[in-house]
């Protein structure tokens, strides 16, 4: 399904996914659409990202009336920190080195309000990372912004738990869900997110520059960041948008980018999450568990070391190094083509189902010969 030759092995869907022949082909022929414009129409305009709304919201257990189209995570973090009050010396609270468009939005958000970032350290290694995040929420909280896993090393946030006491605290649950939408089962209704958002690119397996947002209904008539105009009531007549609109469209289409139809990206993102749908996100998660915990024993037997099973997501696997990650490893093993990722302290393996024992078995012959050589 993937065009992935038998000697490269990529383990590196955190970094960016592959993307599947059928998504490729749903591509061309929207590339092509544009040869023949006289055959799109107004509908067009509406039914595509309509139906990149409802694929999302399945994949995270919404409805397609909450979910608004964005180019990029930095995008729909910038609409969170847009709508949400923090007072003078209130606190936002993030974890250590997470991904910069889940900060720099709230870094600024601090400096514009008075507000203090309040970050909460990389728990003890083989500690869970959530006990310490509940502690450091209290009732000066005015937002947790967070990953569900962390995308150096895939440590997880228990979300359930943290979104029952940010909701005690009165306070704004932002989650950035793109190291994890669409290889780990994720329930809006019991997390219960203000925001919630993820990038296509990654375990979405579609294309960059497209993103979805999840807005909660209590936001829902919050702030757009443009003015869109297909974002407004009646924009589907498209002879009478002349008759400017003050009302918006449904549901949160008004936090939607401008040219939110995208007419060439939605049709590869709609192809890709119709295949995870498919596949079922429950079994992509057991499925990748099982490949990553095959991974873990055989890198303990080398002294890397993972965190345990219940600390971690499945689809990841971060290898930690007594002295550090090599310099040059990864360069070290793309020469021998396998690909994988550094990130902070962890060499990071990201897989997914085109990943094969063939694979793992390259990886650890490149390891033994490229740390044997270095020990040597
Ligand atoms: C956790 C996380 N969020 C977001 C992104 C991408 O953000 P953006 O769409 O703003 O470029 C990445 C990319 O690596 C990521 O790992």
């Amino acid at each position: 399904m993937f065009d992935i030759p038998d000697d490269v092995s990529y383990l590196n869907c955190g970094y960016m996914s592959p993307l599947m022949h059928s998504v490729a082909a749903a591509g061309e022929a929207a590339v092509r659409v544009k040869q023949h414009p006289w055959e799109i129409t107004a509908p067009d305009f509406f039914e595509l990202p309509n139906r990149g709304r409802e694929l999302f919201a399945r994949i995270i257990g919404a409805a397609w009336q909450d979910i608004a189209v964005i180019p990029a995570v930095s995008y729909g973090t910038a609409i969170a920190a847009l709508n949400t009050r923090v007072g003078a010396g209130q606190e936002i609270l993030l974890l250590q080195d997470q991904f910069p468009s889940n900060v720099y939005p709230w870094l600024e958000k601090a400096k514009e309000s008075g507000g203090r970032i309040v970050t909460v350290p990389r728990p003890a290694f083989g500690t869970p990372w959530t006990p310490a995040i509940i502690d450091a929420i209290g009732e000066n909280t005015a937002v947790v912004a967070l990953p569900h896993c962390h995308w150096t090393d895939g440590a997880l946030v228990d979300l359930v738990a943290v979104g029952e006491v940010v909701r005690e605290a009165n306070a704004v649950l932002v989650v950035d869900a793109t190291q994890s939408a669409g290889a780990l089962p994720f329930d809006i209704s019991t997390v219960q997110p203000d925001y919630l958002v993820a990038a296509a690119y990654k375990w979405l397996l579609g294309p960059y520059s497209l993103g979805f947002l999840y807005v909660a209904p209590q936001h829902r008539e919050g702030r757009p960041l443009e003015q869109s105009w297909a974002g407004r009531k009646g924009a589907e007549n498209f002879a009478r948008l002349v008759d400017y609109q003050d009302e918006y469209g449904p549901g949160v289409k008004r936090m939607d980018m401008g040219e939110s139809t995208q007419f060439h990206l939605m049709p590869m993102a709609i192809r890709a999450m119709e295949q995870i749908l498919d596949w079922g996100i429950e079994n992509i998660a057991a499925t990748l568990m099982e490949k990553t915990r095959q991974i873990a024993e055989r890198a303990a037997g080398l002294g890397l070391a993972s965190l345990p099973e219940e600390l971690r997501a499945g689809h990841f696997l971060g290898l930690g190094f007594t002295d550090g990650v090599p310099d040059d490893l990864p360069e070290q093993l793309a020469a021998r083509k396998i690909f994988l990722s550094v990130r902070g302290e962890s060499m990071r393996i990201t897989p997914h189902l085109y990943n094969s024992e063939h694979d793992v078995n390259r990886l650890f012959e490149a390891l033994d010969s490229v740390l044997g050589r270095q020990r040597a």
